[in-house]
């Protein structure tokens, strides 16, 4: 398990600094806590203390009981600088949250307290998480700093959007939960130790639902939102692997460290897919193409004066099972198939066979709690032998048991 370095500076949501060492200490690792003295306006150094079993650092003058080792760390048998101590030792520095005046001093080196010390002296992979008002963190200074830290090698959680703590006001600036909060770190972790079980791994996923255009303005689609490819982007790129999305017409925010390549339409899918494919090792094909297209696109806008309207269509190419069927040894193919109801099964296995892969993920769509645009899902495994069932979970955890069989799949010890 991992020594996480926490430094928190000032804002409302500290709290959820709590939470998060609460989360990361029930997963096993040993955090050290670094506050700054806005910081404990907020949450008091006994909070963190209480759960980690550790002292709070709160000033680069102060000395380190624990003379900057880890919990479960041996100590050093000598007084060590403190700041610089712990920020040696860490496997990854977290600042959660990150106020824009600790991210000006971070982009600009500044060492005035015992997190900006720390950071400036750490060596192991860097995180911020920045976390106010939505006019402070759109302001030009605000993003300047950002680009200036990403641009060293500092990776920038990007804050959600909601509610903020300031009364009716609503925007861009809330802190991620813990729990994304933690996938970050894992995923941060696991690229720099070259230690998660996917670390080498090239995975192509495929996400949302592609348009065909029928006009200028019109299109064929479907209600695909892509969330389910990104969680397995995600869940991929935690476990170490090297992530590229194609994603079709997506609105939502890729996770940082995945290579994202956006399309349109069923053609422009096949396309970036092929382009693709053969520099990978595992595919995951959760977009939803459309089936069809119109045979003709109106080079003008349709216009409703001119009466009915009858659209010809044509099947689109099966992009899935063109792949499957030009893929090299050592590749895994995994389809997705959304079915209705009775039959559901039959069906998937029956596309197991005719697109030649080696996973069908089934869902069933006449559920409206699971599926399109919930947050949840419920699937079944369909493999050459039996048929797993993943009961309703959040798709991040859908997507973990997805990998997990993928990898069983690929494991040349398995086939
Ligand atoms: N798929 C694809 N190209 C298409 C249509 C589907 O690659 N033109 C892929 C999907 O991304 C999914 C899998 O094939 O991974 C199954 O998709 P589904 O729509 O269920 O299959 P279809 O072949 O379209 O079968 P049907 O419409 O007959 O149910």
């Amino acid at each position: 398990m991992a020594k996480i370095l926490l430094g928190v500076s000032g804002g409302i949501a500290a709290y959820k600094a709590v939470e998060f060492v609460r989360l990361a200490t029930g997963e096993g690792h040993s955090l050290r806590v670094l506050m700054t003295a806005s910081a404990r306006r907020f949450v008091g150094p006994d909070t963190f203390e209480g759960i980690l079993g550790a002292p709070v650092l709160t000033s680069e003058f102060e000395r380190d009981p624990m003379r900057g080792a880890f919990p479960g760390q041996e100590q050093p048998d000598h007084e060590p600088i403190g700041h610089l101590a712990v920020a040696e030792a860490a496997d990854v520095f977290l600042v959660a949250p990150a106020s824009a005046n600790t991210l000006a001093k971070l982009a600009t080196g500044q060492a005035d307290s015992i997190l900006t010390t720390a950071f400036l002296a750490c060596r192991a992979p860097r995180l911020v998480a920045p976390a106010m008002n939505d006019r402070m963190f759109r302001s030009d200074a605000t993003q300047a700093n950002l680009e200036t830290l990403r641009s060293r090698g500092v990776e920038v959680i990007e804050p959600g959007e909601g509610r903020l703590a300031s009364k009716g006001e609503y925007g861009i600036g809330r802190l991620p939960e813990p729990e994304e909060l933690m996938a970050r770190v894992d995923s941060a972790l696991a690229h720099a130790s070259g230690s998660g079980d996917m670390a080498g791994l090239k995975v192509l996923v495929t996400a949302g639902g592609t348009r065909e255009a029928i006009d200028p303005v019109r299109f064929l689609g479907n209600r695909s939102s892509g969330r389910m490819g990104f969680a397995l982007a995600e869940a991929a790129l935690r476990r170490g692997a090297e992530v590229t999305v194609i994603a079709a017409n997506v609105g939502l925010e890729e996770p940082s460290g995945v290579e994202r390549v956006d399309v349109e339409d069923t053609a422009g899918l096949a396309e970036a897919c092929r382009a693709r494919f053969s520099g990978s090792d595992l595919l995951l094909m959760a977009a939803a193409p459309a089936d069809f297209r119109p045979v003709e696109q109106s080079p003008g806008k349709l216009s409703r004066g001119e009466g009915d309207l009858t659209i010809s269509l044509e099947p689109t190419e099966d992009i899935l099972a063109g792949l499957a069927a030009d893929r090299r040894p050592g590749q895994t193919v995994v389809g997705f198939a959304a079915e209705h109801g009775g039959e559901a099964e039959a069906r998937a296995r029956g596309k197991l066979e005719s697109k030649g892969v080696d996973l069908i993920v089934l869902n069933d769509v006449s559920d409206p709690a699971i599926g399109f645009d919930s947050d949840q899902n419920a699937v079944t495994l369909i493999t050459a032998g039996e048929a797993e069932q993943v009961p309703i979970a959040e798709k991040s955890e859908i997507a973990g048991r997805i990998l997990d069989r993928a990898l069983e799949l690929s494991d040349p010890a398995d086939s």
